[in-house]
Parts: structure tokens; sequence; C-alpha cells
């Protein structure tokens, strides 16, 4: 079996961080999210990897290299324009051939083993087999109508949807779609939809499996899905690593502190993580925070949040809380602005005060 893991799009959903980065490699807990989906497919026992890639393919390149790291074969497959699930799949036809494939969003995050799934798919050889995850708000995802335990109906972002159970970023599919995908034509927004080839499948009496999941599942696609799924990721972490200095600091872990980073005067609630060669002083941190590399905070505090590399915090009024903070964003309190705020934001930038 093959996997395809899709890391084109266009993330208009996290701009601005998407004018200058790939979403899929936005860290989460100081690691990429795409590197979480690789490791979960090369645990699954799959080698040869095919990765879409858009307009930030470079950056994803960079960052994956040829796959050796994760125990795979990376092949990277560019898209020529976002035009959705199926046109990335019909896309890379020739890197998968006949061969079942296993296809990831590479913005998702998921807890479960991806091994069961594949085994069962190799078990059964069902056409298709669908992960699917219990949602508060159905109306916002795909969503399938079942009747017993068969699957009968796909509804993308149903107004009155039939069940609560959305389809997860990983599917499994012979051959059969490609047939499915060539009589697509472009839905309301332009894109050739998954949801209408599987749709398709189900017409035409195609074998269909199903199962649920069991642990956790992200789409990271929104700034608050990013940041819940680093408490996520964080809560599960157990024990301090701190390769840093730390002086005169009041810690509650677990906290992993990276090499030539000083903490100097702070208060930190764990669990956090900071990168290399940051310097924090008197500030309080945490808890639900990753801090990437070359950062620099002073007299300030944050909590439940992400910030890129070089970014300067500086004598904050007040808790920085909820936020994503893009590459060397720089937020500091200025006392000569006599009360007004000063601010240089790019496109799509957003500031809550
Ligand atoms: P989406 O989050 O559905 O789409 P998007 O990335 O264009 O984001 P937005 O809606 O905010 O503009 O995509 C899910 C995953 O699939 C994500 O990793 C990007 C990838 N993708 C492709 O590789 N090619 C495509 O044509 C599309 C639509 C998405």
């Amino acid at each position: 079996m093959k996997a395809l893991v899709l890391s084109g799009g266009r993330g208009t959903r996290l701009r601005p961080i998407t004018h200058t980065s790939a979403k899929q490699l936005i860290p989460i807990a100081n690691k990429p999210i795409l590197w979480y989906g690789l490791e979960a497919i090369a645990q699954a026992g799959i080698r040869d990897v095919g990765i879409i890639v858009g307009d930030t393919a470079a950056d994803i390149r960079a960052s994956v290299g040829d796959g050796s790291r994760f125990g795979i074969r990376a092949t990277y497959i560019p898209q020529d324009a976002p035009l959705g699930l199926a046109h990335a799949v019909w896309t890379a036809r020739e890197f998968l051939g006949r061969e079942p494939f296993l296809m990831f969003l590479g913005d998702n995050l998921i807890k479960d083993s991806l091994k069961s799934l594949v085994d069962r798919f190799s078990r059964e050889k069902p056409n298709a087999l669908l992960l699917l995850a219990p949602v508060p708000n159905p109306s916002a995802f795909g969503v399938v109508e079942l009747s017993g335990e068969r699957i009968v109906r796909l509804i993308e972002k149903p107004a009155d949807p039939p069940s609560n159970l959305a389809l997860v970023g990983v599917y499994l599919f012979d051959s059969s779609i490609f047939d499915a995908i060539t009589r697509l034509k472009p839905s309301g927004r332009g894109e050739l939809e998954i949801t209408e080839a599987i749709q398709l499948l189900l017409d035409d009496g195609k074998k269909m499996a199903h199962q649920k999941i069991e642990r956790w599942w992200k789409d990271t696609g929104k700034k608050e899905d990013l940041l819940e799924a680093n408490r996520f990721v964080l809560k599960e972490m157990e024990d301090d690593n701190i390769q840093g200095e730390v002086e005169q600091c009041e810690i509650r872990g677990p906290l992993a502190v990276g090499k030539g980073t000083r903490l100097i005067r702070c208060r930190i609630t764990g669990p956090c993580v900071i990168g290399e060669h940051c310097v924090l002083e008197d500030s309080t941190i945490g808890p639900f925070t990753s801090i990437s590399s070359n950062v620099r905070i002073v007299r300030s505090e944050i909590n439940h949040s992400i910030l890129l590399e070089d970014v300067r915090l500086t004598n904050l009024p007040r808790p920085l809380a909820d936020s994503l903070l893009g590459r060397g964003v720089q937020i500091t309190r200025d006392n000569s602005c006599e009360g007004s705020l000063r601010i240089m934001v790019g496109d799509q930038g957003e500031i809550q005060l």
C-alpha cells in the first residue's frame, strides 16, 4: 500500500501566517503538524509516500527531505492549483498506479494508530474505507448518513445533519476512486470534491467500510483548532527535559527547554515547550504554550499560545492568551506612545484588544 499526503491548498483560513508559510509546517508543541502524520504513516508500515505540494513546495521539501528521517520514501507531486482534494488524488494517479492507498490530509492531527485501518483494508478489501469521528458541530464537516451500520449517503456541510459522524482526513481507497473522479464536475466552490467521488462509489454499489475514531483527531485549518491541537499534544507531555539554563525561576512542569535558552526570574506553569536560543526574563509563561527558537520575552505574560521563531515580546501591559504569532512578530509596550497604539501588521492580520 502507498500513502498520499495532501500538503498543497490555499490555507485562506490561516492568513496571514499562510502568506509566508505552509500551514502544514506550523509547529504543534514545536514539531511541524505534517511530521505527526508522516510518523503515523510510517508506524502503519507504509513506506512509499507521495506528497502533494503547491505554492509552498520548497518549504515542504526542505522540511521533509527524502523522508528517511521518518523511515519513508517521499515523492513530491506538484499540483498546478488547489482545485480540490479529488483533483489532488487525480494529480497523483501516475504515482499511485493501481495500488490501494491511504490518503491523509497534511494539516490533520490524529492520535489513533493508522495500523488497524491499513490491516483491515488489506483483510476485507473494500473499495473504500472511511474514518469517522463524532463532532459537536456536524454542519461544518462532510457528514455520513447511516442505515444501520451501512453508509448510504455523504453530505458536505449539511444544514440539517443526518448524523454527528464527520469524515476525518484519512481515507483508504483502491483504484476505483479514479473512475469516480473522472466523472466529477467542479462543485459550487469550484473544486473537485472527494466526498462527491465517494458518493459516486456508493451509487455504483461499491463496497464501503468505515471505522469510528477511538482517540482524538483535529483538523488544524483554523487558529482555534491549532491552539486546541497544541493543548492536546502538550497535555500528553510527562517529563521535564531542560537543556538550557534556568536561573531563579519558579517552575511547575512538565517543561521542555532547548539548548542555549536562558530563563531568568520567570514563573512557568507547564506543560510548555521552549525552543533553542531563547531568552525569557521576568516573565510568566504557560500553561499550554509552545515557543519556537530564538524568541525573546521580557516582563510579559503569555499562556495558551504558539509563538514561531524570532518573536519579541517586551513589557506587555496585559497577558497574551490564545494567540498564534508568526515569525519575527514584535509586540512592545512603548510608554512614549501616550495612550495610542502603533501597529504595523501584514495583510489579513488580526488583533483583538
Ligand atoms: P483544506 O483545509 O480543505 O483547504 P485549504 O488548504 O485550501 O484551506 P482553506 O480552506 O483555509 O483555504 O485542505 C485540506 C488539506 O489538503 C490541506 O493540507 C491542504 C490540502 N489540499 C491540497 O493539497 N490540494 C487541494 O487542492 C486542496 C483543496 C487541499
